[in-house]
């Protein structure tokens, strides 16, 4: 079911049962409530989807979120506000954007406009333009399909205050049901801002002098990739192939099914951008192969797809613009759930987090260029003292500590211990509630199992089978795996970031013991394990 209706829907039933659940019972503390995250970042209340209009500026990191106040459902989207001084910590700020007559704030982009080509800059400051969709609801109800078009607004005062363009939409819609999510660069080459955005089953690329008037340039990607479900929430932008000074574009896009486990996901192209048109690169086209048309009917069955994460929980995921470049990163943060089950996951005071801020780069393998993802490196000031332990001399066991509040780093290595099938790390609580996270040594995969977790009958595919990634090319025998454990979601880093896994779980009780368990053998590893400080307190 379209995610819309699918919220309207659980409107309904949400409003019905949650006025009984929420009188019975006494209120958590904020932000230590069942399975809050406790190093991601969520809103203190209410619903939550994409994140939106990144932009670092003066020291600030901005994160802008699809955000309803009214609710724990999807409804009349909002800009939410956050800042962070170090990706790590956030400051949660008043509502940014609200709908207006063109309609609901639906996701898009931020950037700043160095040079004041909008004219919105008072000669000092320079304005922070934020680029977004406007949903016009009413247009939807009544039919029409051009109910959705591309909209401004600049701010002066570091994005704690929005003027809203009178000349909006700045990309009116041309008879396209779905017509949305753009996100600007400036591309420094042709010396113009690019617009990407989705449409349906392709996206749009745009160009302007001054954010306010744009032209189209070109399409891309009705032939490409992953049509298992409408085009959503697009990045584009340049990044050098590692080492090299041979510059790429790679463009992100969100397809809204046929992630590989299941829903909503992300897959990524890699090409070369003239100003005009993304061209994939020759070294990369293998990997995204034509999708075959019939009749104009897509065939999925042998679509070929590069993913962003394998985990069933990385949705909509863009980059920061303007981060100096003094530092060079290109920071990525992704809605850490899936429309799947998204409104339906057993929280009470709010819906959803953000996945950790990563950062990407684009490195060479032997199947042409790839992306790699890492968790950003301030998320090491979260670490606590490190815990000191002999798996051989406690049979693998780790008890008693937090266990979903931790940073793991292990190491196997398959040819040295060629009796062992798979090894995983087991988390588990007293309710007999289990979360695996390994590798499947034979088929040479990743795998997440939150099967035997208890809650989540929410939904019916939430937990029915392992997630798997495949390992990535040309590794060493010797895998590693960097893991972040948080009260309702593990985010694994394999292989120094080629192979990323996300999913979120929910467990009745917290988990209080972790086991290193080897199929036919006894895993020989020395676990790096740091309990993590909360962000929150
Ligand atoms: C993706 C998405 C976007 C849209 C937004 C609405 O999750 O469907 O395409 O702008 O959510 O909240």
């Amino acid at each position: 079911m379209h995610p819309f209706l699918l919220a309207i829907l659980s409107l309904v039933l949400f409003t019905q049962c949650n006025s009984k659940q929420v009188s019975e019972q006494s209120t958590p503390t904020l932000y230590q409530e069942p399975h809050r995250n406790q190093f991601h970042f969520s809103p203190d209340s209410m619903w939550m989807n994409d994140p939106n209009g990144m932009v670092y500026y003066e020291g600030e990191y901005h994160l802008f979120y699809q955000y309803y106040p009214d609710s724990t459902v999807w409804g009349p989207m909002h800009w939410g506000h956050a800042v962070s001084k170090d990706l790590v910590h956030w400051e949660h700020l008043p509502i940014a954007l609200y709908p207006d007559e063109l309609g609901y704030i639906f996701s898009g982009s931020a950037v700043i406009d160095w040079n004041n080509t909008s004219g919105f800059g008072d000669g000092e400051t320079p304005p922070m333009i934020a680029i977004f969709t406007h949903h016009n609801s009413e247009g939807e109800r009544a039919g029409a399909i051009d109910f959705q078009y591309q909209s401004i607004a600049y701010s002066l005062d570091k994005g704690r205050s929005w003027t809203k363009y009178a000349g909006n939409p700045v990309v009116p819609n041309p008879g396209i049901k779905d017509f949305r999510d753009p996100k600007v660069v400036w591309d420094e080459n042709s010396q113009q801002w690019v617009m990407v955005f989705a449409a349906w089953d392709h996206v749009k690329l745009y160009g302007s002098p001054n954010l306010k008037d744009w032209t189209h340039l070109s399409d891309f990607g009705r032939e490409w990739g992953s049509h298992a479900g409408v085009w959503e929430c697009p990045d584009f932008f340049p990044i050098a192939l590692e080492g090299t000074d041979d510059q790429r574009w790679l463009m992100i896009v969100s397809v809204q099914a046929g992630s590989p486990n299941g829903g909503t996901g992300a897959q990524y192209f890699v090409g070369d951008f003239n100003g005009q048109e993304f061209v994939l690169s020759d070294d990369f086209v293998a990997a995204v192969r034509p999708a075959e048309v019939l009749n104009e009917q897509r065939i999925n069955r042998d679509e070929k797809t590069v993913w962003v994460d394998h985990g069933r929980d990385n949705y909509a995921g863009v980059t920061w613009s303007d981060v100096p470049a003094s530092d060079g990163r290109r920071l990525f943060i992704g809605w850490m759930s899936n429309w799947q089950y998204a409104l339906q996951v057993p929280t009470e005071r709010w819906r959803s987090a953000m996945t950790l801020p990563r950062e990407l780069s684009l490195i060479r393998t032997s199947a042409g260029p790839r992306l790699a993802a890492q968790p950003v490196r301030e998320l090491q000031m979260l670490r606590q003292e490190e815990l000191f332990w002999s798996p051989e001399e406690t049979g693998g066991l780790l008890s008693g500590t937090a266990v979903n509040q931790q940073e793991w780093i292990l190491e196997f290595d398959p040819l040295a211990q060629p009796t062992i099938s798979e090894v995983y790390l087991e988390l588990s609580n007293s309710a007999g509630e289990r979360l695996l996270i390994g590798y499947e040594v034979e088929s040479q995969r990743f795998f997440t199992d939150r099967t035997i977790t208890q809650l989540a009958d929410f939904q019916a595919g939430f937990a029915t089978q392992r997630h798997y990634a495949p390992r990535a090319p040309d590794q060493a025998a010797k895998i590693r795996m960097h893991l972040f454990l948080d009260h309702a979601s593990v985010e694994l880093f394999a292989d120094e970031g080629q192979t990323v896994l996300t999913d979120i779980y929910f467990a009745k009780s917290p988990f209080t013991t972790a086991r290193l368990f080897a199929d036919g053998g006894v895993w020989q590893t020395n676990p790096q394990v740091f309990p993590l400080a909360s962000i929150w307190r």
